[in-house]
């Protein structure tokens, strides 16, 4: 079809639908539901939008007092109270005083596990400081950051990142930088003080963000904040970014082929990995993602595997906006998806992700590994193995 005659198509088929709606609107009014016997309209004498009652879990009643708080529109239409807001605003503010009235709120809070405690007590305090750095990183405005979730003992994933996938690295003028994002390990949970290994490695690699919060599962999901905090401050340019785990492989080439594939549209709104849709929460207290009906309840929204995920660095600002409006939730992928959602975006399947892993059959062909983006899990000598098998101009798949 011609684009004239598509067009004019699309016109034909606009004014019908308003003769529809005309139809419509005519035929209501002629009818008397909407009237009373007299001709004149009747409103209605209920609320036409109402608060949904509140949900049981904590978590959603919070959220529920933010989702209030950030929208003027149904605070009006509640009629909510300038008295109510100032409450809201001084128990949702970040503040980092432990939250001693959390065992008030939460039924069976002494019989959750410590971690669950541990999260909860500090549940609206974000504000950790960087302890190491790279205010300078962005500097020549990336074209892909890599950014991995790392923990202070793991020295030998790290160097095995440096020496394969994750070099910096500048082809046909697309510049590579790489962060490793990390927390504190602190002796009073016991953990041997590392700091001047850390101190060294960060002098010597500069590739060392660190913060000043414990680094544990359940604060991932600060490790994402705070990174996003820093992206928008140190990083604003950057125009892609990948997020993923220190033991994975990544085909660092395959990942900058796809990008240079995408049309602006689609690179500004990217978000890719491998998704998971219709999840919610594991309420077996043996799994490590195990989450209590008290804490929360209801369906995830569709979010990608914290193994690894590729998005443009415009999401990437909005979703730092966005984690002001979502509380902390303590799966950080999740929180992810939905600070995603908040923004009215999803992320998108993309088949090169295999965050649980390839066939075992293949895992010793090179080729298997050549058009792929992620594998999960990989070990320090696998990844370094794999790389410099990749890296053969004579390798022919
Ligand atoms: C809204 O609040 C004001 C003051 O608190 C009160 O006088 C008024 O009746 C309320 N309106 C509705 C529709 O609830
Ligand atoms: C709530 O806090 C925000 C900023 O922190 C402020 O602008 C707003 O006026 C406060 N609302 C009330 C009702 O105090
Ligand atoms: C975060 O900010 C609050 C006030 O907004 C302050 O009381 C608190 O000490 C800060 N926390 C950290 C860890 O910096
Ligand atoms: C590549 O370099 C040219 C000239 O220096 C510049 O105009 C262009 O934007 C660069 N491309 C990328 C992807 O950075
Ligand atoms: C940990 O080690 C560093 C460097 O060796 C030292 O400066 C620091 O004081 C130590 N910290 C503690 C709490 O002992
Ligand atoms: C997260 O880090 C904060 C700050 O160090 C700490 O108070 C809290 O206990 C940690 N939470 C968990 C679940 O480990
Ligand atoms: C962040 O959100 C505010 C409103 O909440 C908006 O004015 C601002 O433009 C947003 N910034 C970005 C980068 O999306």
């Amino acid at each position: 079809m011609s684009v004239g005659r598509r067009r004019l198509r699309l016109v034909g088929i606009l004014m019908m639908i308003n003769f529809f709606i005309y139809v419509i609107v005519e035929v209501s009014k002629s009818d008397g539901q909407d009237k009373n016997g007299k001709g004149s309209v009747l409103i209605p004498t209920g609320k036409f939008w109402k608060r949904r009652a509140a949900c049981g879990a904590y978590w959603n009643r919070e959220q529920q007092k933010l989702n209030r708080l950030y929208n003027p529109i149904l605070n009006l239409l509640n009629n909510v109270t300038v008295d109510e807001m100032v409450a809201l605003n001084a128990t949702q503010l970040n503040s980092c005083e432990m939250d001693t009235n959390i065992k008030s709120e939460i039924k069976d809070f002494d019989n959750l596990p410590d971690r669950f405690k541990d999260f909860l007590y500090y549940l609206r305090c974000k504000n950790y400081s960087l302890v190491l750095d790279e205010p300078d990183k962005c500097k020549d405005k990336p074209f892909l950051l890599l950014a991995i979730k790392s923990l202070t003992p793991q020295f030998d994933r790290r160097q095995a990142i440096r020496e394969s996938w994750g070099k910096e690295l500048k082809v046909n003028n697309m510049t590579v930088v790489r962060v490793f994002l990390l927390g504190d390990t602190p002796q009073a949970d016991n953990h041997p003080n590392l700091s001047g290994l850390l101190k060294y490695e960060s002098e010597k690699y500069k590739d060392i963000l660190l913060w000043n919060y414990r680094d544990t599962f359940f604060n991932l999901t600060l490790k994402e904040v705070l990174f996003l905090k820093w992206v928008s401050h140190s990083c604003p340019d950057v125009q892609f970014i990948f997020k993923g785990d220190d033991d994975v492989f990544v085909n660092t080439h395959q990942i900058l082929d796809y990008l240079k594939t995408l049309s602006a549209e689609k690179a500004k709104d990217l978000f890719v990995g491998d998704v998971i849709k219709d999840a919610g929460p594991h309420r077996d207290k043996k799994l490590k993602y195990y989450i209590p009906e008290s804490l929360y309840e209801g369906t995830y929204p569709p979010y990608a595997g914290g193994g690894g995920f590729l998005y443009s660095g415009n999401i990437a600002l909005r979703l730092y906006n966005a984690t002001s409006r979502v509380l902390l939730y303590p799966i950080d992928d999740v929180y992810t998806g939905m600070c995603l959602e908040k923004l009215g975006l999803a992320p998108e399947k993309h088949k090169g992700f295999k965050t649980f892993d390839i066939d075992e059959k293949q895992k010793n062909n090179i080729c298997s590994y050549s058009n792929l983006i992620l594998v999960h899990p990989r070990k320090p000598q696998e990844m370094i193995k794999i790389w410099s098998k990749l890296q053969d101009s004579s390798l022919n798949c």
